[in-house]
């Protein structure tokens, strides 16, 4: 765990637990993870970026780590659950980061509250929706999750997250990547499957965007591949494209130094 953790009781069941470091009167900065993951996927960064001096704030989404699920099964709502955490600590505008899954939240916090995102940070995601294909998908993953448990997650996801490479030479990192996956419970990654199936295409939002933005995407990422993070690039105005060598999908653990200098070369610009 990387700071004071902290449930937020008034909120019910959209309390997100989250990890709140760096000094209090530092420029807030809230991270989101990506699926079937936590916080701690953001370890490298955060703990950099609160040396920096910027507040950084890490929630679980909802049904991940340790915070509990919500019914419906909309992004949405995670994003309502993120701008609720963000108005009971106080942050009225915020530099987001999201990491895939996370990153699809962001669009929807921005598409919330334009005026309280200050900058974008998109890391390994894509703005186009799923395909009838991908969604079918899904839902059939959801239904193997919610039978054999987080488990068929690993099996689905490690290979696609790290390099090979990198799964055969830091076996430390493969095996943590693979204790946060099972850490995830059932119910929670089946709801985010079902919210994931049906999220907007996001591509007008990004037309629309007048905020700094950065996209940063792994060399060899086949869930959301450079294409992916071109296309958010190119629509967002004047948005920095970062394509980081040796990385697959979770960049900001494989090669944590790709993504947060970039991310302290946007956010150094805010302060
Ligand atoms: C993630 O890393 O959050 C997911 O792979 C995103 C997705 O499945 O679309």
């Amino acid at each position: 765990m990387l700071g004071r953790p902290f449930v937020d009781g008034m909120m019910g069941d959209r309390a997100l637990d989250h990890d709140d470091l760096g000094p209090r009167d530092g420029f807030p900065v809230i991270l989101l993870h990506g699926f079937p993951l936590a916080r701690g996927m953001w370890r490298h960064q955060a703990e950099a970026l609160a040396r920096d001096g910027f507040r950084v704030v890490l929630p679980d989404l909802p049904g991940h780590g340790r915070s509990a699920s919500v019914d419906e099964r909309s992004l949405a709502t995670f994003a309502e659950a993120v701008l609720a955490l963000a108005d009971r600590l106080g942050l009225r505008r915020f530099a987001l980061g999201g990491f895939s899954m996370g990153g699809y939240v962001a669009f929807e916090v921005v598409r919330r509250a334009p005026s309280r995102v200050a900058a974008l940070m998109l890391v390994d995601t894509r703005a186009e929706p799923d395909s009838e294909e991908a969604q079918a998908g899904r839902h059939a993953t959801a239904a193997k999750v919610r039978g054999q448990g987080a488990g068929v997650l690993v099996d689905a996801m490690l290979p696609k997250l790290l390099t090979e490479r990198t799964r055969q030479e830091d076996p430390a990192l493969a095996d943590e990547v693979r204790r946060m996956i099972l850490a995830t419970p059932p119910e929670g990654a089946a709801r985010a499957l079902e919210a994931m199936a049906k999220r907007e295409d996001q591509r007008v939002l990004l037309r629309e965007l007048r905020v700094p933005t950065l996209v940063v995407v792994g060399e060899a990422d086949a869930l959301t591949p450079p294409s992916a993070a071109q296309v958010i690039a190119d629509a967002v105005q004047g948005a920095r494209l970062v394509v980081v060598p040796g990385a697959a999908h979770l960049t900001p653990m494989e090669r944590p130094e790709g993504v947060t200098e970039p991310m302290r070369a946007l956010l150094r610009g805010l302060t």
